[in-house]
């Protein structure tokens, strides 16, 4: 990873683009085909909080966290005894999905062998809260957490017994819920949890061997390939489990998502086109490729040479058309110029950082389009999108820049899916201020604000909570008394 991507250099973008053909001007849900899903999202470890509770034994991202004193989610939004005043939220605010994890070490807390009873009831009574209520659940199996007793057993990822276990697991979760749960997503954004745990190590499990990092283990010149190959490998064998033995009776779909970027390049020296080509091999093809075409993209292969893991032909096999739908996480654009010697982007802690967050819808276009020319236009969820602030409740009220934000890449969604894009859903990140990984809770990207000094972590709606609501019911009146027209011709005006 460190070798090839050494040759590219990405530059967040810092302020509005400029670049967009805006024939979008005003739109409402209703411009969405029949059966587009809106939603919103929190993941098990950013939301549930207790985290030793009821026989939930602890997971990577507790053993990397509690040593390391930082800001943790073991109380989070208290999401797990709070779940029922929370739907009540969803369903006040209009929402089709919600789309939440299951934390693995809750359901089976050393990961494989015995169920945990009241992990199972936790999630059986929120899946049957949200579907009482006609909230259509999207559950994502991995995001981030496996139970740490994995990790020590066999190192987790690095070691292929994880299929198995993964498997297993999933197993559980549709035999138990998939009478009820129609969309799985195997893996969150797995090209950024292999980056950030095995080739940078700021993530759990924080492995790593660069110079510089700080690791006590790892090695980031194969790690990363042989986690991102054991992904798509684990992701696959769900797939065949429940095409086998679920489909027919329970008609549901799975897929994977994989955290995107909008590439731009900064200028149209052939050098920098080719960079693109390269960063989007890396980032995209080194997962999209295998699960459409069935192998790694021929660059990358050129590139990390033996140490790219191979496919033999029955898993090539098994892995290509795996995927149901591509789950995309999008937040950023970024400009990419051909640099030799400089550290890679991906390497890069301040990946997540806020200024990265500017409002570069076409980001997103590029995306669903990149998608849809190159990977035969499967049907994509866009999972996460979404703005940060800084978290302080009397200034998060009025949060006017998200509501832009969402109108915006919103409009761009439109845009795509009037182009030919197959995308069918798209959720809001997050439903309310949490944990949000690594970052603490000093900046957040609720709907809903939470005050986590109040014990009772009281939430409250901001403006963009009712703006989505509006958005989501139809309300005209609701939209022009907060000058969103007046909003999006403006950022028409001003970005064309
Ligand atoms: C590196 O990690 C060790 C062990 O966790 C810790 O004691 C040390 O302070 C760390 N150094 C830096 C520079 O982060
Ligand atoms: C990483 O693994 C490769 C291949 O086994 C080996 O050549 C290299 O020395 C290892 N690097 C570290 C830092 O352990
Ligand atoms: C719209 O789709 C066509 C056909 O795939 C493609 O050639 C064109 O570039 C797309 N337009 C935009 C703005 O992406
Ligand atoms: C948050 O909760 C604390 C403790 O209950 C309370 O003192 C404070 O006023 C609350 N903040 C807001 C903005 O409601
Ligand atoms: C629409 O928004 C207006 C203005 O905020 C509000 O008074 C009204 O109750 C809303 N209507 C519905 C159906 O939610």
């Amino acid at each position: 990873m460190e070798r090839s991507l050494s040759l590219i250099t990405i530059f967040l973008v810092l302020a509005l683009s400029g670049r967009c053909s805006c024939d979008v001007n005003l739109f409402s849900r209703n411009d969405f085909p029949e059966g587009f899903a809106f939603g919103s999202a929190t993941s098990a470890y950013q939301w549930e909080g207790a985290v030793s509770e009821d026989g939930k034994k602890p997971s990577i991202w507790d053993t990397f966290l509690h040593p390391r004193n930082l800001e943790n989610g073991d109380i989070a939004c208290d999401g797990y005894h709070k779940y029922k005043e929370d739907v009540q939220l969803m369903v006040e605010t209009g929402l089709d999905a919600f789309r939440f994890s299951i934390s693995w070490s809750r359901l089976i807390p050393d990961g494989r062998g015995l169920v945990n009873p009241k992990g199972l009831q936790f999630y059986n009574n929120f899946i049957q809260e949200l579907v009482s209520h006609g909230i259509e659940p999207h559950v994502t199996l991995y995001h981030y957490d496996h139970p740490q007793y994995i990790e020590d057993d066999y190192g987790g990822w690095i070691n292929r017994r994880i299929i198995e276990d993964f498997t297993a697991y999933a197993d559980v979760c549709f035999r138990e819920f998939g009478s009820r749960v129609k969309f799985w997503t195997t893996i969150n954004e797995a090209n950024v949890f292999t980056i950030g745990g095995y080739n940078d190590g700021t993530t759990p499990p924080g492995r790593c061997s660069s110079p510089g990092r700080n690791c006590s283990s790892g090695n980031s010149s194969t790690e990363p390939y042989i986690v991102g190959h054991n992904l798509l490998l684990a992701h696959a064998s769900v797939s065949r489990l429940y095409k086998q033995k679920y489909k027919e009776r329970q008609r549901g779909s799975v897929g994977f998502s994989l955290f995107t970027i909008g590439f731009t390049p900064s200028t149209s020296s052939k050098d920098d086109i080719n960079a693109i080509l390269r960063a989007k091999d890396f980032f995209l093809g080194w997962m999209l490729e295998p699960l459409i075409f069935g192998d790694y993209p021929d660059e990358m292969k050129r590139t990390v040479g033996s140490r790219l893991p191979v496919f033999s032909e029955g898993e090539s096999e098994q892995v290509k058309g795996s995927s149901d739908f591509i789950g995309i996480i999008h937040y950023l654009a970024a400009y990419v110029t051909n640099i030799k010697f400089k550290p890679s982007l991906s390497g890069n802690p301040d990946f997540f950082s806020d200024m990265g967050y500017a409002v570069a819808p076409w980001a997103m276009e590029s995306v669903l389009e990149y998608i849809k020319q190159s990977y035969g236009n499967p049907p994509v969820y866009i999972l996460e999108n979404g703005r940060p602030m800084k978290q302080d409740l009397q200034l998060q009220k009025k949060d006017t820049p998200r509501i832009e934000y969402l109108h915006a890449y919103i409009g761009a969604v439109l845009k795509s899916v009037r182009n030919g894009s197959n995308t069918r859903g798209y959720f809001v990140w997050s439903f309310m201020d949490l944990y949000e990984l690594l970052r603490g809770y000093e900046f957040s990207f609720g709907l809903y604000s939470v005050n986590f000094s109040d014990p009772h972590l009281k939430r409250s709606p901001k403006a963009s909570a009712h703006w989505y609501s509006a958005f989501l019911k139809g309300n005209t009146t609701f939209l022009a008394s907060q000058g969103i027209t007046k909003l999006q011709s403006d950022f028409f005006s001003s970005a064309s």
